[in-house]
């Protein structure tokens, strides 16, 4: 289905000010050949699913195409954020995904340039316009990827939901369907959540998701949530495996091997962080840490963990690991007797957590 609304376009014809014309990177000596070249912008604005295309139109005539080089200052602001986006294009249209947000403000201006030098001849005034989506009941949506087969999402529900609106989950990958497996559901019965198991993504081909919004009286569907990603981006990642310590030369060693995961297993993908009982967190990229031992003088432990960070952008790091007994002061150990040093402890010996560690 798709709507078309001709939004009104306010106009602000502040043509060929003086002061514009001589403000910086503006050529001075440019005989004013344009003046009588009115710049102005239709915008109009379709809706389709959960994008919404802006359309504008300057006025100049083909050979002025043709003979100048134009180009669209666009500029939009979602409602519910402050952050301007701002792009200069060379096409009259712009897609703007609406995902969550309830409406922007746009507004468009031309700019010509003579086609040689580039330089600014001329500009018009902003269009602008104001579109707002049907209300959007949800808020705060997350996902998870996680242990390589599940699949978590979550979000808020407006205090002015209506009671009669429900929410459904599904998603495409691979060219195919999947309906939300189990619903987490809040007070009101209302689906605050979906959680999946068993599911076999295959990055870097993308997910699409697709949250609708259903009106329970008649059935129809009101609005829908569409947003497309790559698996990898929402990975949370299991901690590393085969974290071992050992203490050789009055240092101490940390060993581990990268977590499986649904994206590139190459070792430049991965970074780490390695935490020492109450000492600061130390970040890692390779798959070992080693620490001057200085005075081990009670029990302490080492955790490690994870996340992709150089193969893709990815903000969630894993769970720490189990905590490994670095230094145990039962086992008694004589620091002048490197031999007794070499001593090797893995995760089998984990004990529980210490909180004073003395390195
Ligand atoms: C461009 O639009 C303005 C304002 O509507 C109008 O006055 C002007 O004649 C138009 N110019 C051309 C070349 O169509
Ligand atoms: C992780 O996945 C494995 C294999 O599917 C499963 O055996 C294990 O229980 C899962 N662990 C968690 C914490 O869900
Ligand atoms: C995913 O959802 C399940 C079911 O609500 C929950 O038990 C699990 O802790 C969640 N896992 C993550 C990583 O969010
Ligand atoms: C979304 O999160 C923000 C910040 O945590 C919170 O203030 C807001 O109430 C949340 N929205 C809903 C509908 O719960
Ligand atoms: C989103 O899901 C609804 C309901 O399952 C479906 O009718 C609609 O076509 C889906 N939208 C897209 C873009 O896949
Ligand atoms: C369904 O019901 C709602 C509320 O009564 C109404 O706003 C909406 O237009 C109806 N939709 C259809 C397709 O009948
Ligand atoms: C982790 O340790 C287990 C048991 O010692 C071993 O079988 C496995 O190969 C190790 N995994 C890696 C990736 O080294
Ligand atoms: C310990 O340190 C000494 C001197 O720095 C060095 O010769 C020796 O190879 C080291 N041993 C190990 C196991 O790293």
């Amino acid at each position: 289905m798709t709507h078309v609304t001709y939004v009104p376009v306010v106009l602000m014809l502040s043509f060929f000010q003086l002061k514009t014309l001589f403000s910086a990177g503006l050529a001075r000596r440019q005989p004013d050949v344009l003046d009588d070249l009115r710049l102005h912008n239709d915008l109009q604005v379709t809706k389709k699913e959960s994008q919404v295309i802006l359309y504008w139109n300057n006025n100049l005539t083909k050979e002025e195409t043709e003979k100048y080089s134009v180009k669209y200052i666009l500029s939009y602001t979602f409602f519910d954020t402050s952050q301007e986006r701002k792009e200069r294009l060379e096409e009259k249209k712009k897609k703007i995904r609406l995902e969550l947000h309830t409406g922007f403000k746009a507004k468009v201006k031309t700019q010509v340039f003579m086609k040689e030098t580039e330089d600014l001849i001329k500009e018009s005034g902003w269009t602008e316009c104001t579109y707002r989506s049907p209300p959007v009941y949800i808020q705060n949506l997350s996902c998870v990827i996680y242990n390589i087969s599940f699949f978590n999402c979550s979000w808020h529900i407006k205090a002015e939901d209506p009671a009669d609106v429900q929410y459904f989950f599904s998603y495409r990958h691979t060219e195919k369907d999947f309906e939300c497996q189990q619903y987490i559901k809040n007070a009101r019965n209302k689906n605050i959540g979906c959680h999946m198991k068993d599911i076999s993504f295959q990055p870097p081909r993308k997910i699409f998701l697709n949250i609708s919004v259903v009106d329970l009286r008649n059935n129809s569907r009101r609005v829908s949530y569409y947003k497309g990603f790559i698996p990898q981006k929402i990975e949370k990642l299991n901690p590393p495996i085969n974290v071992s310590v050992s203490l050789e030369n009055r240092s101490i060693k940390i060993h581990w091997k990268p977590p499986p995961t649904i994206g590139s297993g190459e070792k430049k993908c991965f970074k780490y962080q390695v935490k020492i009982t109450d000492s600061k967190i130390v970040d890692v990229t390779e798959e070992k840490y080693e620490y001057p031992l200085l005075r081990p003088a009670k029990k302490c432990t080492a955790q490690v963990r994870a996340k992709k960070e150089v193969c893709i952008t990815n903000k969630i790091w894993s769970d720490w690991s189990e905590p490994v007994i670095i230094y145990d002061a039962t086992i008694s150990v004589r620091l002048d007797s490197p031999s007794s040093f070499q001593k090797h402890f893995t995760s089998e010996v984990i004990g529980e957590r210490s909180s004073i560690c003395s390195l």
